[in-house]
């Protein structure tokens, strides 16, 4: 592995309008992270940055929607979202957001110095523009229909089906997300960035520079693009939420939130690179440093064409070694929704499954969405932590370090002779650390975890043969040698299990008291990882195994968001034709009170009720058996139509009709009075 270098590595910065979830972690934080604690381990100089996109169109609608300020929401959730990182171990230098000073001047200084050198093209055209909420419409302020796919939802600047980035105009029957209205056109003055001007370098850069080690979903989305023609973008907006345009005649214009939230990754630097008494330049533009930026595929554009132009065209800056986008991570087989509800949200995880940060970040990078988007399912989760985490790693590490203390005090004892299998798995244990390297740096990082984990099966298999609790008994200077051994490889777990398992790796080097200064490479190099002699710590249990009735919980709450979903999405029915007040006389309906109820034998919907409905006590068949038990509804007020004519229902005959309605989970509920009602009280 060549000599120490220096790195910039940047994960998306994530807006400000919810908190993040399982899906943020598994395509972009957990493998950045992963990437910037092994270069670290590796004696890299490493800037990890990140920071909260705070000017996203949807933070001021959210704001409008809750009845509070934009401000409150962006102060609200980067302390939510930056709390969760920080519980993951997402081991940023520096987090920082949209609205720090520092990034104002940035973007407006970035933006400026495009102006002057005239990198922009000005340009007065027709947008879209909503009269009632007198508003130009761009980006989430408009939907309409996908020029590309077809789908109906897509929004101004970007489809969420097929991913495709558009202009406003583009839609096809466009409708004001604010009003419903149909949008005008109107005349305003906006700067574009020529993207057709940069079409040549990109094709070249990307297409043929990066054809071998960028990866093929990211190549052919950019291939796509490009391939569809680039055209002009505007870089400004006539909105009052975001960093004002900072030239003359640009009054009521930001700029777009897209070209200042990149600038963001410059400007997190710059903050950490002031607090550490580091040049921030050395990271963005000393061409040997390596800029590589994490993000989801709904990213790609952004990161791959349109930043780089940006950075290109103002000059001075490196460009992106690699942009290893991932694809998308579903929950239990839909598309996570911030909208919906559909997720698992990092701070509720925490709550639910305290101290296991690690068995999600270990899930995750298991199943990573790397080359096609993946499915997240709480079983998978159950059965990576119990088949994995506990059966492999954990208990590996636990029979080491117990029958260390139990045979030698928790002292590394004097190994012997080795034979040839401790030869061999001591050999086999060298190779890890490279051969995980080489899966990190090609940013497979689920193959790397498999590694990760055949390092812990290398070590439990070698205890399980060697069975060194049955050997005591023949031969106490062979178990000295067998434990030794596992010894080693619990250490090196220690260690090359740092950037995937943080928190276990420290509570393990913890366990083992081993020497801090250990590197990445020792494991491969030294000849003790830990010194016979060595006095090690007490067990600990590192994972602990999760039940079935936890699972089971997690997927009714799944469960529960979706009945709510679905009653949530009900239509409303229409109204019915006009009738006359006769016509509603007619009906004689009252309050009565369930006497006795039982099923209707062989069925599944039917219950026979006695109904005291006050004229006297009747027999009615109601479909409502799916709702409800018989012994939970004797003595419920109910609706009944009376006078309806009775008739034959699976052999019993029905005296009226016990009026319902659907409640919000999908099941049925009771119309009953708001007190309660002399049995015959009439309804009218
Ligand atoms: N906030 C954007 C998103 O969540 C990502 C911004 S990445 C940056 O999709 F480069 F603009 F910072
Ligand atoms: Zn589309």
């Amino acid at each position: 592995m060549s000599s120490s270098k220096r790195y910039t590595i940047t994960a998306a910065l994530p807006y400000t309008n919810g908190p993040i979830h399982i899906g943020h972690l598994a395509g972009v934080y957990v493998p950045g992270d992963i990437y910037a604690r092994f270069l670290r381990l590796k004696g890299n100089d490493v800037a990890y940055i990140c920071g909260s996109d705070e000017h996203g169109v949807a933070i001021p609608m959210r704001a409008k929607k809750e009845g509070v300020t934009p401000q409150q929401i962006i102060d609200k959730y980067h302390g939510i979202i930056k709390q969760s990182f920080e519980d993951f171990g997402i081991s940023f230098d520096n987090y920082s957001r949209t609205s720090a000073e520092i990034h104002h001047e940035t973007a407006s200084e970035f933006f400026k110095k495009m102006y002057e050198d005239g990198k922009f093209v000005e340009e007065v055209s027709e947008q879209l523009y909503d009269a009632e909420a007198d508003q130009f419409l761009a980006d989430r302020f408009v939907i309409g229909t996908c020029p590309k796919c077809g789908f109906e939802e897509s929004y101004g600047d970007q489809c969420e089906n097929c991913g495709t980035s558009h202009n406003a105009t583009d839609l096809i029957n466009p409708k004001s997300a604010i009003t419903g209205n149909v949008p005008v056109l109107k005349q305003t003055k906006h700067w574009f960035l020529p993207l057709d001007k940069h079409e040549a370098f990109l094709r070249e850069w990307i297409l043929e520079g990066h054809k071998n080690d960028w990866k093929s979903n990211v190549l052919g989305q950019v291939k796509s693009w490009i391939d569809d023609g680039l055209r002009p973008r505007a870089v400004t907006r006539d909105l009052d939420w975001g960093i004002p345009v900072p030239v003359e005649g640009a009054d009521g214009k930001v700029l777009y939130v897209w070209f200042d939230a990149p600038i963001g990754y410059i400007s997190s630097t710059k903050e950490w690179a002031a607090r550490e008494g580091k040049n921030w330049e050395d990271y963005w533009k000393d061409e040997n440093t390596k800029l590589v930026h994490f993000i989801g595929k709904d990213n790609i554009v952004f990161h791959c064409i349109i930043f780089p132009s940006m950075l290109k065209a103002h000059g001075g800056y490196i460009l992106p070694e690699n942009v290893p986008a991932n694809e998308f991570l579903n929950l239990e087989g839909n598309k996570l929704s911030t909208s919906k509800n559909w997720a698992v949200w990092l701070h509720e995880y925490l709550e639910e499954f305290p101290g296991q940060q690690d068995v999600l970040r270990y899930t995750l990078t298991a199943n990573a969405p790397e080359n096609k988007d993946n499915d997240f399912t709480w079983k998978d989760f159950q059965a990576k932590n119990n088949n994995e985490l506990v059966a492999i790693f954990g208990n590996f590490i636990n029979r080491v370090v117990v029958l260390t203390n139990k045979y030698y005090n928790g002292v590394i004892p004097v190994p012997g002779d080795y034979s040839e299998v401790d030869e061999d798995v001591l050999e086999q244990l060298k190779q890890f650390p490279d051969v995980i390297a080489k899966s990190i740096e090609r940013y497979r990082f689920r193959e790397a975890s498999q590694e990760l984990m055949n390092l812990a099966r290398l070590g439990n298999k070698y205890l399980a043969d060697e069975e060194p609790w049955k050997v005591i008994k023949e031969d106490e200077e062979r178990v000295k040698t067998i434990m030794y051994v596992a010894l080693q490889i619990a250490t090196a777990l220690s260690i090359v299990s740092e950037p995937f398992l943080p928190f276990t790796s420290s509570k393990l080097k913890s366990i083992l008291k081993v020497d801090e200064n250990l590197s990445w490479n020792d494991v491969t190099e030294k000849e003790a990882l830990l010194p016979e002699e060595h006095q090690i710590g007490k067990a600990e249990l590192l994972f602990s195994k999760i039940e079935d009735k936890t699972i089971e919980a997690q997927i009714q709450k799944l469960e529960d968001t979706k009945k709510a979903n679905e009653a949530a999405n009900k239509e409303v029915e229409p109204q019915k034709d006009t009738i006359e007040f006769d016509d509603f006389t007619k009906m004689d309906i009252r309050i009565g009170t369930i006497l006795e109820a039982e099923k209707v034998a062989k069925t599944k919907k039917l219950l026979k009720l006695k109904v005291d409905v006050g004229i006297d006590v009747r027999t009615i068949v109601s479909g409502i058996a799916e709702s409800f038990k018989p012994e939970d509804i004797v003595g419920q007020q109910v609706t009944v139509l009376c006078n309806l004519a009775p008739r034959k229902i699976r052999g019993v005959e029905s005296q009226g009709m016990i009026l319902m309605t659907d409640a919000e989970d999908g099941s049925l509920a009771f119309v009953e009075p708001q007190q309660k009602v002399q049995n015959g009280g009439q309804v009218c």
